[in-house]
């Protein structure tokens, strides 16, 4: 039997560089192109043969992601649960509420407002093979310094920066991520950044520490979505991987 690797897809957070857009919804349920901006990451879990998916969100919002989403089947999920965080507590404290969900599973974890062309299953599949640790995709991008940055040695990253003002590589660091099940046990011994929260960053760090840490390299599209521009970037990509041939005439 394949070994089971469970889908965490994270949703809060106040959306606040997209403000008036996130005054009264939240960031991930704003449309991109032809479908609301969470279906994206969601399709590219079941797209990896991800079936069991825990959805973190909060705010005022978070129960328009049940009469959305509702059990998941539809989008040919097998189970799809929900978490509430309370507070902006960062990224990497909404990861640590799906503990429980997780059990001793490792996890497949992308950020709602993350749009990828590329099919992640053969990342998946190396993830399996991998005997502990984790593993990051990686995209080589103009405007890094928006990013968490990849510093590259040979075949190692040796360490990840947050939003650089000097990025030491043009490779960012995308929002899918797969970690082993330690990962709530570094979640649980960190302490909050400068902006007061959780970072994901530290907790890729703590993995390059320990050298257990590997990466791979997106080749095809892919974009956030949580500024104007790159909302805008979003929306094209969605559209030219709907209609490939119209997006080629615009
Ligand atoms: C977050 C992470 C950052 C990562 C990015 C990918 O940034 O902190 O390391 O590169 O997602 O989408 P945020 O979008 O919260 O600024």
């Amino acid at each position: 039997m394949t070994e089971s690797i469970k889908g965490i897809i994270l949703a809060g957070g106040l959306g606040s560089r997209l403000y008036p857009l996130t005054k009264v919804t939240n960031k991930h349920l704003l449309p991109v192109y032809n479908k609301p901006m969470i279906f994206y990451p969601l399709e590219a879990l079941v797209q990896a043969g991800i079936h069991d998916v825990m959805l973190v969100t909060g705010g005022n919002s978070a129960g328009d992601f049940m009469r959305l989403l509702g059990n998941g089947h539809a989008y040919g999920l097998r189970s799809l649960s929900y978490a509430y965080q309370e507070g902006e507590g960062g990224i990497a404290h909404a990861l640590s509420l799906t503990r429980e969900f997780a059990g001793d599973s490792k996890v497949a974890v992308i950020l709602g407002d993350n749009i990828i062309e590329e099919n992640i299953k053969p990342f998946v599949s190396k993830f399996r093979k991998q005997k502990k640790g984790a593993r990051l995709l990686l995209k080589e991008v103009d405007d890094a310094q928006r990013f968490g940055v990849a510093e590259i040695r040979g075949k190692k990253i040796i360490r990840i920066v947050e939003k650089p003002k000097n990025p030491k590589s043009r490779f960012a660091v995308t929002g899918i991520y797969f970690f082993d099940n330690q990962v709530y046990k570094i979640t649980r011994n960190l302490r909050p950044s400068g902006r007061g929260e959780l970072e994901i960053t530290d907790v890729n760090n703590s993995y390059i520490k320990q050298g257990a840490l590997e990466f791979d390299v997106l080749r095809k599209s892919w974009t956030d979505a949580g500024t104007f521009e790159s909302l805008y970037r979003a929306n094209q990509l969605a559209r030219a991987l709907s209609y490939p041939s119209q997006a080629k005439r615009s």
